[in-house]
């Protein structure tokens, strides 16, 4: 019973978005808590499409097994990367891919985690015993715009994430381009990328179709605040991803969420529109509450491309999270990221009224 307990701990602990499990603890609803540990657009999805994904509740959706090639949805995807329905895969998240990105690295040979870096990339690695090891990025940086990728890691494997989570460093394309001879494999994971200003020029989507050795991994859940749908897609080498798919179970996604994301993936001017929505947001919050919290003693914030950022305490920020946690503020923890430490933490960008809800508290809290 022991171990169980602490085993789900070590899980929760180890990403944000934990609202369900905090709301227990104190004894609220989860509507109520501010959850700035989970970096999500904070913009409901169009009516228009919530009104479709009630009507398929009547219609086949739930009655019938999904369609086991995800046909409509790999086109959709194909459609607005302009790249053939080959190379695409749909997957129960960007996190059900990395475990499948993990089972190529592992049977490749050596893995690079540049780090501190999203923890679920070793999850997947140690599913199948993949040999790797963490790579220290430089913690220091001055600015929110594209800078060159630091790490020349020699291994077979290189993972990188662009913008990288925890930093919100983006990376530029160019400088990742540089390195690619040198990998027999890089998975690139850009599940944040949609929602950087300026950020899809930095893909490396244009490059797949001219490269077997690269794997994008896109996310519908931050761009869309669409985390429990779960919806993410590769892109990459048709023979890959043919074999990926065979590993894994008949029905990974479900007809729901599959229908959901062929709307909106195949809505072209839908999808500039969102984007364009959300990349303002993170351009007008993102400096406006960096500003402010500048102006607070004890703390620095970090410049960030994307819609999370880093604070670093002059002093352990264990119990200012624990005292915003009680005033049912949730932010990152950042104790299970390797090489940070008690001194970080990670905000998720909020919309204005949930950012000056957290200003206000930290005010209080750090005077
Ligand atoms: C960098 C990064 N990639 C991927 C994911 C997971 O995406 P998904 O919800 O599609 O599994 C996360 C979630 O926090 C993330 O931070």
């Amino acid at each position: 019973m022991e171990s169980h307990t602490s085993d789900l701990i070590e899980l929760t602990t180890s990403h944000g978005g934990n609202v369900s499990q905090e709301a227990r603890r104190l004894g609220c609803r989860v509507n109520q808590i501010l959850d700035a540990s989970a970096s999500l657009a904070p913009f409901p999805l169009p009516r228009k499409l919530r009104l479709s994904l009630l009507k398929e509740l009547f219609g086949h959706s739930l009655r019938d097994y999904p369609d086991r090639s995800y046909q409509d949805f790999r086109d959709a995807i194909g459609g607005w990367h302009e790249v053939d329905s080959s190379m695409v895969l749909p997957g129960n998240g960007a996190s059900e891919l990395f475990t499948w990105a993990a089972r190529d690295a592992a049977y490749i040979g050596l893995t690079s985690l540049p780090s501190p870096g999203f923890g679920d990339y070793a999850r997947a690695l140690k599913c199948w015993d993949a040999t790797f090891r963490f790579e220290k990025l430089p913690l220091s940086w001055s600015s929110h715009k594209p800078q060159p990728f630091p790490l020349r890691p020699s291994s077979d494997v290189l993972w990188i994430t662009n913008p990288h989570n925890p930093t919100g460093q983006l990376w530029s394309r160019e400088s990742i381009e540089k390195l690619l001879d040198n990998y027999k494999l890089v998975i690139c994971d850009e599940a944040f990328l949609p929602l950087v200003p300026g950020g899809p020029r930095q893909s490396l989507v244009p490059l797949v179709e001219k490269r077997s050795n690269i794997v994008v991994i896109r996310s519908l859940t931050k761009l869309f605040a669409l985390a429990g749908l779960r919806l993410g897609y590769a892109l990459g080498d048709p023979e890959r991803l043919r074999r990926w798919s065979q590993w894994r179970d008949p029905w990974p996604l479900n007809g729901l969420a599959t229908n959901l994301g062929t709307l909106l993936m195949s809505d072209k001017r839908g999808l500039e529109q969102w984007m364009h929505r959300v990349q303002k947001w993170v351009d007008i919050e993102g400096s406006w509450l960096i500003s402010k919290l500048k102006g607070l003693p004890g703390i620095q914030p970090y410049p960030s491309s994307a819609n999370f950022f880093l604070i670093r305490g002059d002093f352990s920020l264990v119990s200012l999270r624990k005292q915003l946690a009680d005033r049912r503020i949730l932010l990152r923890d950042c104790r299970s990221f390797e090489h940070l430490g008690d001194h970080w933490l990670r905000i998720g960008l909020q919309n204005r009224a949930g950012n000056l809800r957290l200003l206000k508290a930290m005010k209080s809290l750090l005077r």
